[in-house]
């Protein structure tokens, strides 16, 4: 089987890496891809990013099977566009990708479904959202609806700064036209954890769960990233929080899409809040993770190929999925001005030496210049390592970590801990 994969960042690298270990699969290429991919995929690249650019891609490789990583061309209708066109692919309908790229839509089918989430107002101008606010204590959460990269959720301690921050989503300057609508959110205090599933539709198969960082600085402290690195451990969640969130949450929320007319098959991600009340939805995605996926599928074993097939056939084989005992932790090496706009183009290196080191680095923003490989974007590595406890894994994938150097490298030093305080007590 020949599979193709959209995208260009480190999850996409990840997948290709997988794929390529994959007895079901010959070839792998990626549309457009990174030099990393490039080392395991053939890459194709995309002079038109949109869901038609990504079908010629297709047509070129003559792909027996097509995934995104990023959510746009999801919510642009790409599964739709492919099925019309009769190349299989596995994602969710422009339908389902609703769950993502419009949070009223997820917040509204959340309550009908009866799925745990924050109390929430949805607002489609700034007078309704500022009588809204009356209902909320602080501090009050303000997210735009559509997508916004990250950048479209603001925790805001206070009426004056939630209302400061209200203007400028409206008035366009935040997000563009992702914030002409919004949601209000009850703040909700807890860890985060991210849990996803593999759906054909009916079914959902459980992946491990993991844990983001999505703050910039240690201890969860500046502005929010796409994720500044990751660790997949099954102690994450107990057996009973586990069965809880696959019966209330996923397999609820696969049930709930079909009986609606629009069946998710697809990733399903699950952005959770472990709170006093229980696991509470903050937000879905209809994709895989970044940085999550890194780290979970350096855990997998099994086909891989054969479990995205299962599932883009409606038949979804979880037999073909297994993952290691072994704790995982992908740390995130970004450029110096990142999350603001990255500085590019600094020649890297090390990574040969991280990889004696035993750690899969993994491509984000890289490109190649000349021959010299040079920093392209704002997350640029992705180093992987996994052992025998969480402590291990983290220890192997900082030791990796140091053989890398680029002209303003930035990295949390604490990721994964919150794992290892909480394992310790
Ligand atoms: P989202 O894109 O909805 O996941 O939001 C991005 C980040 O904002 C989440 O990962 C959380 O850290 C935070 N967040 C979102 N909603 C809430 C909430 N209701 N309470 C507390 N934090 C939240
Ligand atoms: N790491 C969070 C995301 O992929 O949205």
């Amino acid at each position: 089987m020949k599979i193709l994969v959209l995208g260009s960042g480190g999850r996409e690298h990840a997948i290709a890496w997988r794929l390529r270990q994959s007895p079901s699969v010959s070839r792998v290429f990626v549309a457009p891809g990174n030099p990393g991919c490039a080392q395991v995929a053939e890459c194709i690249p995309v002079s038109n990013p949109t869901p038609v650019g990504f079908l010629e891609a297709a047509r070129q490789c003559g792909a027996d099977l097509v995934l995104s990583g990023p959510e746009a061309p999801l919510v642009d209708g790409a599964a739709d566009l492919f099925a019309r066109e009769g190349i299989p692919f596995f994602g969710p309908t422009q339908a389902a990708a609703r769950l993502e790229g419009s949070k009223i839509f997820a917040k509204q089918f959340m309550q009908r479904a009866g799925i745990p989430t924050a109390r929430f107002a949805a607002a489609n101008s700034l007078d309704e959202a500022r009588a809204a606010l009356d209902e909320f204590t602080y501090p009050v959460v303000v997210k735009a609806d559509g997508l916004a990269a990250g950048k479209g959720v603001v925790i805001c301690p206070s009426r004056p700064e939630a209302e400061q921050i209200l203007e400028e989503m409206f008035a366009g300057r935040l997000v563009g036209g992702a914030g002409s609508r919004v949601v209000l959110e009850e703040y909700l205090a807890g860890e985060e954890v991210s849990f996803i599933g593999v759906s054909d539709g009916e079914r959902i198969v459980s992946l491990e769960p993991s844990q983001d960082h999505k703050r910039i600085f240690d201890n969860d402290e500046g502005p929010n990233t796409g994720g500044m690195g990751a660790y997949s451990d099954s102690r994450i969640l107990n057996g009973q929080q586990r069965a809880f969130i696959e019966r209330e949450i996923m397999q609820r929320t696969i049930d709930r899409m079909r009986e609606e007319g629009a069946p998710f098959r697809g990733f399903l991600y699950a952005g959770l809040m472990m709170t006093g009340r229980g696991p509470m939805v903050l937000e879905y995605n209809v994709r895989l993770g970044d940085p999550e996926t890194q780290a979970l599928l350096h855990r997998m074993e099994g086909d891989f190929g054969v479990l995205i097939r299962s599932a883009a056939e409606g038949r979804v084989d979880s037999s073909a999925l297994r993952f290691r005992a072994q704790p995982s932790v992908c740390v995130v090496l970004a450029a110096a001005g990142y999350p603001g706009k990255p500085r590019t183009g600094d020649p890297i290196t090390g990574i040969e030496e991280a990889e004696r080191r035993g750690a899969t680095v993994f491509h984000a923003g890289t490109r190649l210049d000349g021959g010299r490989l040079v920093t392209a974007g704002g997350r640029v590595l992705g180093v992987t390592h996994s052992g025998e406890t969480l402590a291990e894994a983290i220890d192997n994938a900082y030791r990796a970590c140091e053989a890398i150097r680029f002209e303003g490298m930035q990295f949390r030093r604490d990721i994964g801990r919150k794992g290892l305080a909480r394992w310790r007590q």
